[in-house]
């Protein structure tokens, strides 16, 4: 869908063309966004523009935008506020919404801020350069029908030179009833294994060391591919793809991203012990401790459940590092409910939680709900939560003091350019020195064994083992 307004070509020797300056791209939310916002910049580099040196100084601006709480959605309204009234003076100057806002608000978005070029879901991410010809034709774009993800087939500009994201499955099929991401991310779509493999192989060649899949629920991996095995197996599972791909030489660490309970299997945490590859970091959001409030969420499994798969994953792999989501103040939630979540926390020990109040959103059955709580009660809840999570993971960091960690060097320090960065196979940002006591230097791309010796919150330094 079209609306017309004031051409922004520009008159140039050959003719008509439009203006190629710098862009900036800020992104909010998930590693989704910010993978999809790589490709982003990879399609802006290939079409000429180059990066900003700052976003207020920009020819192109996009904000690729996260709605998974009110408060990440009305941050890029005060962005997009800023750059409203630059356009008045800079009359070329591109403004770009894409991502989970886009999808959320499509034509309510262009209509509250007219000075906007183009609006565009996650779906549409790698059809920018199209989208922008046409914003080149003097029209403001929308792009938010529903659409079948083309395969990515130019090249992301990747943040890191050694670590990369690769998407596996696109959207979620899930209805979680608190959760705006169905509706912003539309139906799974599962890339094939070949197309990945593809993928992981170019990454190996550039010299990337680590590779991330990611998916919203990436348990769910392959269930729109066709196949069934002779045993009368799905075919395409995220076991089956981690076998597959686990060869790519060159590749030393794989990761995954979001796991959910309801699928994730024995088969699956056995087979991540037997890969060498597969770190030992899983990222497994509980949401809540109590199975009554869970079964009001519509998620599938009962706290029992969520603590066998933890048990099993630590008597395979007992160093592992858990990670997971948790909600607080969902519609409704007693006092005793908030407490089997903080029974939760302290019984698993977990090593990062990343904690929310309950946050209604549009078109998610949660939010119609009457018994909504209060923003104090939920306040106070999510205080209590994060002085807990707090102690929790610090007991939890101890375990590094003293050890020996493999550590995948990623960058240099940007605070001090004597260390070098990276982070542990269970996912622990390490910091420390380039060059060893034998005076021998390492680099980004190195694996390095480092011996803990300090320990803070969100981060360790050592020395290097030689
Ligand atoms: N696909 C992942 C999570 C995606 S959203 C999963 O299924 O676990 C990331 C996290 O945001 C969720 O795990 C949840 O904890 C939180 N979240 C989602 N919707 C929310 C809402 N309406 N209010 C508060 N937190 C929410
Ligand atoms: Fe949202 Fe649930 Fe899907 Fe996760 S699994 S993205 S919480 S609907
Ligand atoms: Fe946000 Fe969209 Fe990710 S709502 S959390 S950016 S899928």
């Amino acid at each position: 869908m079209f609306t017309t307004k004031t051409s922004l070509l520009q008159k140039t020797s050959e003719g008509l063309e439009p203006k190629r300056g710098s862009y900036w791209i800020t992104t909010f939310g998930c590693q989704m966004n910010k993978a999809d916002s790589e490709r982003m910049a990879g399609i802006l580099e290939k079409m000429g523009y180059k990066e900003a040196e700052a976003e207020l100084k920009a020819d192109l601006v996009v904000y690729n935008t996260c709605t998974i709480r009110d408060n990440a959605e009305q941050k890029v309204y005060s962005y997009l506020g800023r750059q409203a009234i630059r356009k008045k003076s800079s009359p070329h100057l591109k403004l770009i919404v894409a991502g989970c806002v886009a999808q959320q608000e499509g034509e309510a978005l262009l209509r509250r801020v007219p000075e906007l070029d183009l609006v565009m879901g996650p779906q549409h991410a790698n059809r920018l350069e199209t989208l922008l010809n046409k914003v080149d034709t003097g029209q403001q774009v929308l792009a938010t029908e529903d659409s079948h993800i083309i395969e990515d087939v130019t090249t992301a500009r990747r943040d890191s030179s050694v670590c990369a994201w690769v998407n596996i499955i696109y959207g979620c099929n899930e209805r979680c009833t608190y959760c705006v991401v169905p509706s912003v991310r539309g139906k799974e779509q599962s890339r094939t294994p070949e197309a990945i493999k593809n993928e992981i192989n170019i990454l190996a060649a550039k010299g990337y060391k680590e590779i991330t899949l990611l998916g919203q629920n990436i348990d769910a991996y392959g269930r729109d591919l066709p196949g069934i095995t002779s045993s009368g197996r799905r075919a395409n599972t995220l076991t089956d793809l981690l076998h597959f791909i686990h060869d790519v030489d060159g590749i030393e660490r794989i990761r995954f991203a979001t796991s959910h309970p309801r699928y994730f299997t024995s088969r699956l945490i056995e087979t991540c012990s037997e890969l060498s590859k597969v770190c030992e970091h899983f990222h497994i959001p509980f949401q809540s401790g109590d199975n009554e409030i869970l079964k009001q969420m519509s998620r599938g499994y009962t706290i029992e459940k969520y603590k066998r798969i933890i048990s099993r994953i630590r008597e395979l792999m007992p160093y592992a590092s858990i990670t997971a989501d948790v909600i607080v103040g969902f519609p409704g939630e007693t006092n005793d409910q908030f407490q089997r979540s903080m029974d939760v926390v302290e019984e698993i020990g977990f090593d990062q939680l990343n904690t929310a109040a309950y946050s209604p959103r549009p078109n998610t059955p949660a939010a119609l709900r009457f018994d909504q709580l209060s923003e104090p009660i939920k306040v106070d809840r999510l205080r209590k939560l994060n002085a807990l999570v707090e102690k929790t993971a610090k007991q939890r960091n101890n375990r590094y003091k003293g050890q020996i960690e493999e550590i995948l060097a990623e960058s240099i320090n940007p605070k001090n350019n004597q260390q070098l960065m990276g982070r542990t196979r269970t996912n622990r940002l390490t910091f420390f020195p380039q060059k060893d006591s034998l005076n021998n230097s390492y680099k980004v791309g190195d694996l390095v064994n480092i011996r803990i010796e300090e320990i803070r919150p969100f981060s360790l330094s050592g020395n290097i083992v030689i």
